[in-house]
C-alpha cells in the first residue's frame, strides 16, 4: 500500500503494509533513525514523534 505523508515539512510517499507502525516507516523506509525503538508497547516514549503538533507514540 502506498502512503503519502509529510515528514519534517517534506512530502514523502512510501510503500508499506497498512499495519506497519509509523516507527518502522520512519526508520526503515525513510532512514530517519532519530526516532528510537524502546519498549514497543507505548510505555517508554522512546519513539515519540509529533503528529499535527501533538506527541504520539510511533511504535
Ligand atoms: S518504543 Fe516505547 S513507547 Fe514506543
Amino acid at each position: 500500500m502506498s502512503v503519502s505523508l509529510q515528514v519534517n515539512g517534506k512530502s514523502v510517499s512510501v510503500d508499506a503494509a497498512d499495519d506497519t507502525p509509523l516507527l518502522w516507516v520512519l526508520r526503515d523506509e525513510l532512514k530517519l533513525t532519530g526516532t528510537k525503538y524502546g519498549c514497543g508497547i507505548s510505555q517508554c516514549g522512546a519513539c515519540t514523534v509529533l503528529a499535527d503538533g501533538a506527541p504520539i507514540r510511533a511504535c
